[in-house]
C-alpha cells in the first residue's frame, strides 16, 4: 500500500507544519554518548559527517582535533538532554578531577530527520583556570547535590513556556521591569560557586545600561525541564565588552525556575575583574 503509506506521510509533514523533521531520542542519545566517548579517549567522535562537519570552540571554528579533544579528559559527572525538534543534545560536563579541570557545556547536532546518530555540528563553550568564578571542584559539589529527573508527560511545559522563562532570565539582568518566573527555591551555579539552597537566591542585580545579552541559542528537552541557551555576555568580560561565550542552563518545573548554572569564558584572569 505504497500509496496510503505517502498519504500518512504527508499527513505527518502536515501535522508538523513545517519541512523540518525531528530525530528520535534514542539517535541523538547515541551522538552524544559517541562524544563523550571520544572525550574520554582524547578523539574526535567516530562518527563525523564525512562532509560540512563543523567544530566551534568558545565562537571560534576549529579543526576538532585541535581543540579540547587533543587529549584524554577524565569526566567526573554530566548531564545530556535531547532536543527532538532542532536535532541537537546538549552535555554539562565537568572534568575536575582531570590533569586540566574543565567544565563544559557542549552541543552535538545530527542532519533533521536523521536516523543515524551521524553527527554534522559540534558547538562547545568550555571553560577552565581563569575564567569567570572557575572552580571544577565547587561546580561539581553543587551540581551532584542537584536533582533533575524526567518530567511526566502531563506535567511537562511546552517548548514555548521553557523558553520565555529562560529568556525572562537574561532579559531581566538588563531590565528591573522583566520578573522571570523563578520558583520558591531557585539556585545557581555560577562558576564553581553556589548561590545556595534556600529561597530564591536566583536573581541577579541590574547591570549597567545599555545591556542586552545577544547571539542567543537554544535547546530544549521539555521532558527534563531543560533549557541551555548560548549567548554572548556583555560587559562581564573587559576585553570584550560587546560580550564573550557564555551558556547558561536551566531545570524548569512547571513554568517556575528551579535550577540555573553559568559558565562564561574570559580573556584575562577573572574577566580583567
Ligand atoms: C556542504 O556545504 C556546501 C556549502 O554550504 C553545500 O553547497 C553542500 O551542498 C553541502 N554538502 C552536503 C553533502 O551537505
Ligand atoms: C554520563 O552520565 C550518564 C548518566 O549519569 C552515565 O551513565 C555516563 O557514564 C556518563 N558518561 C561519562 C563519560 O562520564
Amino acid at each position: 500500500m505504497v500509496f496510503a503509506s505517502y498519504l500518512l506521510a504527508l499527513a505527518g509533514l502536515a501535522a508538523h507544519g513545517a519541512v523540518a523533521a525531528d530525530c528520535t531520542r534514542d539517535v541523538l542519545a547515541a551522538a552524544a554518548s559517541a562524544y563523550l566517548a571520544g572525550a574520554t579517549a582524547g578523539k574526535p567522535p567516530a562518527n563525523l559527517a564525512t562532509t560540512n562537519f563543523t567544530y566551534i570552540e568558545n565562537d571560534v571554528a576549529l579543526d576538532i582535533s585541535k581543540g579540547i579533544l587533543a587529549s584524554p579528559i577524565s569526566i567526573d559527572f554530566n548531564r545530556t538532554f535531547l532536543d527532538t525538534e532542532s536535532c541537537g543534545a546538549f552535555i554539562e560536563f565537568n572534568a575536575a578531577s582531570n590533569k586540566k579541570p574543565y567544565v563544559v557545556v557542549v552541543r552535538v547536532y545530527v542532519a533533521q530527520g536523521a536516523t543515524t546518530p551521524e553527527i554534522t555540528d559540534i558547538e562547545a563553550v568550555v571553560t577552565k583556570d581563569g575564567d569567570w568564578a572557575f572552580n571544577a571542584a565547587g561546580h561539581l559539589a553543587a551540581d551532584k547535590q542537584e536533582s533533575w529527573p524526567a518530567i511526566p508527560d502531563a506535567k511537562q511545559d511546552t517548548r514555548a513556556v521553557l523558553k520565555a522563562a529562560a529568556d525572562a532570565y537574561l532579559d531581566s539582568w538588563g531590565d528591573g521591569t522583566v520578573s522571570p518566573p523563578f520558583g520558591t527555591t531557585c539556585s545557581r551555579i555560577e562558576g564553581g560557586s553556589a548561590t545556595g539552597k534556600t529561597g530564591n537566591t536566583c536573581k541577579m542585580p541590574q547591570f549597567p545600561q545599555p545591556f542586552k545579552v545577544t547571539n542567543r541559542r537554544y535547546i530544549i528537552d521539555p521532558v527534563f525541564g531543560a533549557v541551555d541557551i548560548f549567548n554572548n555576555f556583555p560587559f562581564i568580560d573587559k576585553a570584550k565588552p560587546n560580550g564573550t561565550p557564555s551558556t547558561n542552563i536551566y531545570r524548569i518545573e512547571g513554568g517556575k525556575i528551579r535550577y540555573i548554572h553559568e559558565l562564561t569564558v574570559c580573556t584575562n584572569k577573572n574577566c580583567g575583574r
